[in-house]
């Protein structure tokens, strides 16, 4: 009797800045896998609705207009990028327009449907994906789920971070970085507590927390998890 293959998949669930994009792009590099930001098919998505005017309340006119949106993602680890109509909004889906409205936009759970298709068509032969219902939803038969945390302070100072990065700020340090922590607190409650597949850890996730570790310690920890299972060629 024959089994099915497992499916070469890694799910990579948490919170923002608990570390999932530097540690899921980081495996995707190691295995010579996919990358699948669905987080950023989010963006996008709600990208597409503040551009066109519609109320966020509006569930059904959201939807319409997440299915008429082009959205591709790259799945290259090295080149993460994403376009909405042909034009590369890698950038402005990071802006903060985009993250306060977020959370409304993927609250819609025929907006989840359409997305949810979408990611599930770019696994291909084998990809590590990170978001929030990858476990659960995504990809159920993932052979290594993670639930990737970090303590809020910590969370918060990274984002604050990648502000620091790239997208202009505003006022003292200490300011951002409460900003931050508030905007963090909010998308987290909001997320957590959608009735459409909300962030939460598959049963038989395997919990990390990043706060006291490094990307190439939860990286190392988690190709260990994906050796365990024969994923991954031992080192
Ligand atoms: O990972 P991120 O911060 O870029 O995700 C942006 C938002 O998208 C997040 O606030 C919740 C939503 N999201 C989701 O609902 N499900 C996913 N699988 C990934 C993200």
């Amino acid at each position: 009797m024959s089994t099915a293959p497992s499916p070469r998949v890694i799910a990579l669930d948490g919170p923002s800045g608990s570390g999932k994009s530097t540690v899921a792009r980081g495996v995707a590099r190691a295995l010579g896998w996919r990358y699948v930001d669905t987080g950023a098919t989010y963006r996008a998505a709600t990208l597409a609705v503040l551009r066109s005017g519609a109320d966020l309340r509006d569930a059904d006119a959201v939807a319409a207009i997440v299915r008429r949106a082009v959205i591709e993602l790259s799945v290259d680890p090295d080149a993460a990028g994403i376009s909405l109509d042909g034009e590369d909004v890698s950038t402005q889906i990071r802006g903060p327009e985009v993250t306060g409205a977020v959370s409304a936009v993927s609250a819609v759970p025929d907006v989840r449907r359409q997305l949810v298709e979408l990611q599930r068509a770019l696994i291909g032969p084998g990809a590590v994906v990170e978001g929030r219902d990858i476990g659960t939803v995504v990809a159920p038969d993932a052979p290594v789920k993670i639930f990737l945390d970090a303590t809020p302070d910590v969370r918060a100072s990274r984002r604050a971070g990648d502000r620091d990065a790239g997208v202009p700020r505003a006022g003292a340090a200490g300011d951002v970085l409460e900003a931050v922590a508030a905007d963090l607190a909010r998308r987290d409650r909001l997320d957590s507590s959608r009735a459409a597949s909300p962030l939460q850890s598959a049963v038989d996730a395997v919990h990390l927390d990043s706060s006291a570790l490094d990307a190439d310690q939860v990286i190392e920890r988690v190709l260990d998890l994906a050796r365990e299972v024969g994923l991954a060629p031992a080192s």
